[in-house]
Order: structure tokens, then C-alpha cells, then sequence
């Protein structure tokens, strides 16, 4: 085997895939293949992809037709494609990009390697899209050099089958990983520095519903808080049915948990949320925020909602308007309902026009702003835990961290105070960002 390669390798999508990309640097890292920012000056380029929305899919393949001219230049290349683009395409993908040497799907990240050294061998195209029912062999990621925040992926796959959503088709059914092997996992990333913690899964919160897995979700969350050197803990995404007494307890009486919950409501209409398959009402979904609210009155909440739902009309669209003004999200991520091909939504009748969709949305993310903006600027003058993170963007003499609510904080500092926690005084409140002043350390 030929050592010394280089890998240049992008991400699309989510931060399970930023997880799983992660994984494939560690994976070719015992290769000796070890990353570039450059595709140009790369032997193996991977591409780790998202189909989500259509604008998602179509990136990929545009970033793919921006290889072929490498793939001419230097036939040696290795270009491989894997993720929800991959898991959904399959050798459909060879046949639109001939340039392409390999195709891995969502279950078969492990098996990189031995997909490479394929390629090395036989210099023929490898395909390798198989679901597995049980997780795939233990890979651990390498953080970040001088990395104080990881992702583990604690389950992998969803069973909710949201009318419109394709993750159910290209992850495949939920598995939740063996407690133990996770808390190993968490334990090992301590062990290399990481102070922060995000446990991943699609439905993260329904950890633990399959066999197997030891422990329920907030267990779970309880044990990692055990692992020394682990500061703060926080999870992704998770499903409003299975926002749990026991979990809504954990913001209570785990310290280390972060009081940020990021609970996508995806429409504040009944009916809709009816035809998106959500299987809970707004009336519900606003009992468990009050719960949780009257619980930690100081949680950060965000959420994800999705315009022009087939069938929504204009009051479907003001009852979701008027659930974010009752609730007053910290911050949302809104879309534009986006057809999913195979999924139960796309046989539906009453697809909205382009531009309603473009109109609902821009008045959504207007209010949002409004709304953001206000809560921002309820932080001034409270004093933050914020965790650094490193250099501000805003300039020299300028450092930022987050709180522990997600929000970033950028205030006057230097790196004697990288990756520490300290408390900061907030001073201003914006859209997307937080100023403040660092507060006498003890
Ligand atoms: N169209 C638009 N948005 C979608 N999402 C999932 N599927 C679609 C789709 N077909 C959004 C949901 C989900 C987030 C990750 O992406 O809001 O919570
Ligand atoms: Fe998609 Fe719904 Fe599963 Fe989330 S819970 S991944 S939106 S099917």
C-alpha cells in the first residue's frame, strides 16, 4: 500500500453526517491518508452527502461535474461518493458521473477502507450500499486537532416516516448503540481533551426504545455526565413525542446538560401537522414546553418548521406564525417544503407554487429575526458560562465560546482563555451573535 496520500473530503447536510465524516478521517487516517482543504491536491476525494431537500441532492452532483477535470488530468484519483445521496441513488450515480470510482451508502462507512484498496487493486468501480441491522463495528473519531468539541452518534436511522421526509428511506430503521460502548467512546474523546459533548441521531431522544441499547435516553445523558473531563452535554435532534417526564427532569438535575432543546415543531396547524404524520398536536407540544419551562424558565429554545406543506393554506400558515410568537423560539431553521420522491408527501395533491412558498417563508423568517432579536436582547446584562472556542471573527483581541444555550459570545479576551469556561457579563444582543465582557475569574 502505497502510503502518504492525501484526502480531501466535504460534508453536506447535517451533523450526523459531520459525525460520520469525522469517523472516515480517523478511518483513513490509519491509512496514512490525511486531509487537505484542496481537491486539487488530492489522491481520494469523498464526498459525504445530504438529500434532505433537493437543493442538498443537486449540490452534489454540480461539485461532482467540478471533478471531472481532475479525474482527466490525474486518472489515478479515487473520487467516491457516500451518504443519503449515495444510499438513494446507488449505481444510478456511476451512470450520471462516469468519473466516479466509488459508491458507499449511510450503513457502510467502515467498510472505506476496503472500498480504496479495491480501487488500488482492480482499478474498477466499487458500489457498496447494503443496510445492516445491527451498528456498524465501533470506529472512534478523532477530534478536531486542539478539539474541545465532539459528536457521537449514540443511534442511528428513524421510524417516524414524516410524510415528507426522506431520512427514513436512506438510514434506514433506528438502532441505538450499546451504552457502554458510547460512554467508551465519550470516555476515550475525554482522554484526547474534549470537554463537549453532542450525542447525534436522527430521533435522538427515542434512544433506547429498541432492545439492547442498557440504559433509556436520559439515563444515558446521566452516565455521560459521570465521565470526567466531560463539561457540557448536548443532543440533536430530537422528536417532540418523545420529549419525556424523565428527560424534561434531566435539564433539572444534570448539571453538565446544557439548557438549550432544539424541538422542531415543523407547522403550528393541526391539520398539518396531521398530513406531515407528526403524531402530536400543537395543544401537546405546548404542554411539554410549559413543563419544560417551568422546569428551567432560562432554557434556550429552537426548532425547525417547513413553509408550503401540499395542502397548506393561508390560516395553516398564520396558526403557525401565531405558535411562534406564543412560544417565542430563541432561534429556527425554516425550509421551504422541497418534494422527496418516494416519500408519502409527494403523492399528495395541492403543491404549493414557488413563489407562496418563497412569500410564507420570508415573513416566517421575518418574524423570526423580530423574535430572536428580542430574546437576545433579554440576555444583556446577565452573566453567561460561556465555553471558548478560540479567535472572533471580529477581529483582533477578540475571542468567542458559547453559552450554555447555543448562542455565541464574542468579547475582548486572549488565548490564555482558549477552551476554558468562564463567566461573561453579556453587553449586547443580535441576530446571530451575542457581545460581552469577561468577568473576574476566581
Ligand atoms: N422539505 C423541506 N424541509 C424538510 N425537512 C426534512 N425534509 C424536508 C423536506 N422534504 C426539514 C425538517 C427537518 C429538517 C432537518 O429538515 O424541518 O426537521
Ligand atoms: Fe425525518 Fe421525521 Fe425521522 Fe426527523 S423524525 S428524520 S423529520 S422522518
Amino acid at each position: 500500500m502505497e502510503k502518504g496520500r492525501k484526502l480531501y473530503l466535504r460534508t453536506f447536510g447535517c451533523q450526523m453526517n459531520d459525525a460520520d465524516s469525522s469517523k472516515i478521517k480517523s478511518l483513513l487516517a490509519h491509512m496514512h491518508i490525511s486531509p487537505v482543504k484542496k481537491a486539487e491536491e488530492a489522491d481520494i476525494i469523498l464526498l459525504n452527502t445530504c438529500s434532505i431537500r433537493w437543493k442538498a441532492e443537486h449540490k452534489v452532483y454540480s461539485e461532482l461535474g467540478r471533478f471531472k477535470k481532475i479525474k482527466k488530468s490525474r486518472p489515478g484519483v479515487i473520487i467516491g461518493v457516500g451518504g443519503c445521496v449515495a444510499q438513494q441513488e446507488q449505481d444510478e450515480m456511476f451512470k450520471r458521473a462516469p468519473h466516479l470510482d466509488i459508491v458507499f451508502g449511510t450503513h457502510n462507512i467502515h467498510r472505506i477502507p476496503d472500498m480504496i484498496k479495491e480501487v488500488d487493486e482492480k482499478r474498477d468501480k466499487v458500489l457498496q450500499t447494503d443496510f445492516f441491522d445491527s451498528p456498524e463495528p465501533l470506529v472512534y473519531p478523532v477530534p478536531e486537532e486542539g478539539g474541545i468539541k465532539a459528536y457521537v452518534n449514540i443511534m442511528r436511522g428513524c421510524n417516524n416516516f414524516c410524510a415528507y421526509c426522506i431520512v427514513p428511506y436512506v438510514r434506514g430503521r433506528e438502532v441505538s448503540r450499546p451504552d457502554l460502548e458510547i460512554i467508551d467512546e465519550i470516555t476515550n474523546l475525554s482522554d484526547q481533551g474534549v470537554k463537549e459533548i453532542t450525542l447525534l441521531g436522527q430521533n435522538v431522544n427515542s434512544y433506547g426504545n429498541g432492545p439492547d441499547s442498557g440504559a433509556s435516553f436520559p439515563d444515558l445523558i446521566r452516565k455521560v455526565a459521570e465521565v470526567n473531563g466531560i463539561e457540557r452535554i448536548r443532543f440533536a435532534t430530537s422528536h417532540p413525542k418523545d420529549l419525556s417526564h424523565d428527560l424534561i427532569l434531566a435539564f433539572q438535575e444534570v448539571d453538565k446538560l446544557c439548557g438549550h432543546l432544539h424541538l422542531p415543531v415543523q407547522s403550528g396547524s393541526n391539520r398539518i401537522l396531521k398530513a406531515m404524520n407528526r403524531v402530536y398536536t400543537v395543544e401537546s407540544y405546548l404542554e411539554k414546553i410549559e413543563k419544560l419551562r417551568s422546569i428551567a424558565p432560562h432554557i434556550s429554545l429552537t426548532t425547525d418548521i417547513i413553509v408550503g406543506f401540499p395542502g397548506e393554506s393561508d390560516e395553516d400558515f398564520e396558526m403557525t406564525l401565531e405558535l411562534m410568537n406564543k412560544i417565542r423560539y430563541d432561534s429556527a431553521f425554516s425550509f421551504k417544503y422541497s418534494l422527496r420522491p418516494g416519500t408519502a408527501a409527494a403523492e399528495l395533491d395541492d403543491k404549493l407554487p414557488e413563489a407562496e412558498k418563497d412569500r410564507r417563508l420570508a415573513l416566517l423568517q421575518d418574524l423570526q429575526t423580530e423574535l430572536t432579536l428580542e430574546k437576545n436582547g433579554l440576555q444583556v446584562g446577565k452573566i453567561e458560562t460561556v465555553l471558548v472556542e478560540g479567535e472572533s471573527k471580529k477581529g483582533m483581541g477578540m475571542i468567542y465560546g458559547r453559552t450554555g444555550g447555543n448562542k455565541i459570545v464574542n468579547f475582548p479576551g486572549d488565548k490564555n482563555l482558549f477552551f476554558k469556561t468562564v463567566p461573561v457579563k453579556i453587553t449586547k444582543g443580535f441576530v446571530n451573535s451575542l457581545a460581552g465582557e469577561l468577568q473576574q475569574v476566581h
